[in-house]
């Protein structure tokens, strides 16, 4: 792998994503990993990312000089670029001026720039800078705050540069990242769709052997992607389970139940648990409550068809759709507050005493997508937008009951086909719309008044769902979905656009 060394900015994640955008694979390691044990993982690289704005401040963390005793080529950005120049005899001037946000790159040749138009976008976020190249470095660049913005040594194939090339606003950045994976660090890119399906799949059946394996499905794309791997791998040793607990969207049980099962032809059990979970939910308007109940009921319907199902043929392996952010994150140790509990088919509990499959948990959610496809699955399935574990109940706000579900379904398919017609699916992270059930508003409709509920349109645009906008949709999108729920959903007599961001408001509104 490549290895990208979080020095403990938000970029590493970005950057080991651009790296696999170059169809290289790559990983994200601590630094405070010793070096021997990076170099145990045998890199084809190591990327040293942002971090403080400068190696003097303090508490800033150490480069391990060790890192340069051996071959492995190294590109540094940012902060990295100014601890690999200190580390191999540069000099990194104390300025204490900061050069924030975008500025202009004044490229002189090299391999990393070679060609690139002379004057470029790029995005920094410095405050001290190199002021003298180590030994053997090339510089190829520079900016009006920083007079050593780029430099390489061939020979020992160790590039970096003062700007982040992974940020959309530095316009060149990737084309810069793969220079430096492929002519510098002489990296094959071979870490495409097809070649992780058979990697996995060769994986997977040397962890299954002739075991049985159960997958739980939720409708997402994480689920249906690891089970279709799963059942690439092993065929008729999975069995796949669907709770139906009734609080999905419009056509969407359809989707698992019929649409999965024909691209994939997966044995697939389904457990038809509405009544249960809408007896449990009734009256129920606390957001914690209602979450916490969903998923207490989700895991005992899934225990009981992993009961009945173990009966018929013992199962070992449980199927989960861990993705890489929820590794990394996880693996962060971070604390973050508890804002809201999350629950998922991946919160089932350990004591379900299985052991588990995770052949997603090295993937971000476009390769997933893009394995998907590979799959086969169809795209309706694969370009799905995210959509919570709790389903439409966390998106009434009120207590949730058959008739407000129905009604809720309705708009919701409204905002769908809409956005899909309109041709911007892909511009919008999720969709939610939410039903304000126990509020009233008064309206007119034909000659009569009307007394109806509220519907709330919340587009947002987001990377990883931790922060987001509020989408800026063309306003004639906006009065169409508008103009259609209200003449088509009865009792909803008025919408309205949360032009909120994330933070202050979450995504969903409970
Ligand atoms: P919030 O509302 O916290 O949502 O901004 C962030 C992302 O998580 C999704 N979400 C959930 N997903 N179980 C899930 O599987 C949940 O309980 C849950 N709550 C929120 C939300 O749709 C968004 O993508």
């Amino acid at each position: 792998p490549v290895l990208v060394v979080d020095f403990g900015a938000q970029y590493a994640q970005l950057i080991a994503r651009r790296v696999r955008e170059a169809r290289v694979y790559s990983e994200i390691v601590p630094h405070s990993m010793p070096v021997a044990e990076m170099l145990a993982k045998d890199p084809a690289a190591i990327i040293l990312s942002g971090g403080p704005s400068s190696v003097y401040e303090p508490g800033a963390p150490v480069l391990d000089t060790k890192l340069f005793d051996n071959e492995v080529p190294v590109f540094g950005i940012c902060y990295g670029f100014q601890a690999m120049a200190q580390a191999l005899g540069g000099t990194v001037a104390h300025t204490g001026s900061r050069e924030y946000g975008r500025t202009h790159l004044t490229a002189q040749g090299g391999t990393l720039l070679r060609e690139l138009p002379d004057d470029l976008p790029v995005w920094m976020s410095h405050g001290d800078s190199v002021a003298v190249a180590p030994q053997g470095f090339a510089v190829t660049a520079s900016t009006p705050g920083a007079p050593v913005a780029a430099f390489e040594d061939l020979n020992t194939r160790r590039a970096g540069v003062q700007f982040h090339p992974e940020v959309a606003h530095t316009e060149q950045g990737q084309e810069m990242l793969r220079r430096f994976l492929y002519d510098i660090a002489g990296i094959e890119p071979t870490w495409t769709p097809g070649n992780i399906i058979e990697d996995q799949v060769a994986a997977i059946r040397a962890q299954v052997g002739d075991k049985q394996v159960i997958c739980g499905l939720s409708g997402g794309v994480d689920s249906a992607v690891a089970a279709a791997l799963v059942q690439r791998a092993i065929g008729d040793q999975l069995t796949c389970v669907f709770v139906d607990h009734g609080l999905l969207r419009a056509g969407e049980a359809e989707q698992v139940e019929k649409d999965f099962v024909a691209a994939t032809g997966a044995r697939l059990k389904v457990v038809d648990a509405a009544e249960v979970f809408l007896g449990h939910l009734a009256g129920v308007t606390d957001p914690e409550q209602k979450r916490k109940i969903i998923g207490r009921e989700f895991i005992r319907a899934f225990e009981g068809a992993a009961r009945e199902l173990d009966a018929e043929r013992h199962v070992e392996f449980l199927v989960q759709g861990t993705l890489y952010p929820d590794v990394v994150e996880s693996g962060g140790g971070t604390g973050t507050a508890n804002i809201k509990s999350h629950h998922n088919v991946g919160g089932l509990p350990d004591d379900l005493q299985f052991a588990l499959i995770e052949p997603l948990r090295t993937l971000f959610k476009d390769e997933v997508r893009a394995l998907g496809a590979e799959l086969g699955l169809p795209e309706e399935m694969v370009q799905r937008h995210p959509f919570p574990g709790p389903g439409l109940a966390i998106r009434i706000i009120g207590a949730v009951d058959r008739e407000r579900l129905d009604l809720l379904r309705a708009a919701d398919l409204i905002a769908r086909e809409e956005l899909t017609a309109s041709g911007l699916d892909r511009d919008v992270w999720q969709f939610p719309v939410v039903l304000l059930a126990d509020v009233r508003s008064v309206g007119v409709q034909g000659d009569g008044r009307t007394y109806g509920h509220p519907v709330v349109l919340r587009p947002v645009s987001s990377e990883d769902a931790m922060t987001a906008d509020w989408s800026r949709l063309p306003y004639d999108v906006i009065a169409k979905i508008s103009t259609r729920i209200t003449n088509e959903v009865r009792e909803v007599n008025r919408v309205v656009l949360d032009v909120t961001s994330k933070p202050p408001g979450t995504i969903e509104w409970e």
